[in-house]
């Protein structure tokens, strides 16, 4: 498949731990494009890490900036996006992404999420009481809007980073 034509950016959602980074960057590396994630285009500009952006100017000016670089990196050269949990809720986002991508939602349950963003507490939605409350929340919540991706790729505790790149990849 290296080599293949690309004709529309492929955009990876679903939710934090999930593994949209780490399986976009796969999937890049086997069809030889580039690989791009809007947090880490947010990161970039504003030279401060996602918790500093939450806290100095909170969660609406994060979304807005992500609205923003998705739209960007949507008019780029194909490749693989990846997008922030919270990014496919926004109607306008999944507007431009229909229209100009091909999104693939990364279904994971509970379990798998909770196991993976346990071991890095990062994300600022999660600094609460009850993470993992919060996490359940989240999914059931943000399910809705994952579910109107063009295409899902359900990942498995026992799959590797390989094997969800070419669950991706057949879909
Ligand atoms: C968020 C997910 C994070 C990051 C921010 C908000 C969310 O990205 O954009 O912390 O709302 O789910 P990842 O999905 O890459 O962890």
């Amino acid at each position: 498949v290296f080599g293949m034509k690309l004709h529309k950016t492929v955009v990876l959602v679903g939710m934090m731990g999930a593994g949209k980074t780490a399986i976009g960057k796969h999937v890049a590396q086997v069809l030889g494009v580039p690989f791009r994630d809007s947090d880490e285009a947010i990161v970039t500009a504003a030279q401060m890490s996602v918790t500093e952006i939450f806290e100095r100017d909170g969660e609406a000016f994060f979304r807005d900036r992500e609205a923003e670089v998705i739209a960007r990196l949507l008019q780029a050269t194909p490749g693989i996006l990846s997008v922030g949990g919270g990014a496919f809720l926004r109607a306008e986002t999944r507007a431009r992404v229909h229209e100009d991508g091909v999104s693939v939602w990364l279904r994971a349950d509970l379990e798998l999420l909770w196991s993976r963003v346990r071991a890095k507490p990062t994300r600022p939605l999660l600094q609460t009481e009850d993470p993992r409350g919060t996490l359940a929340r989240l999914l059931e919540e943000r399910t809705p809007c994952y579910a109107q991706a063009d295409l899902i790729a359900d990942a498995d505790p026992t799959y590797s980073i390989a094997d969800m790149a070419q669950a991706v990849l057949r879909e």
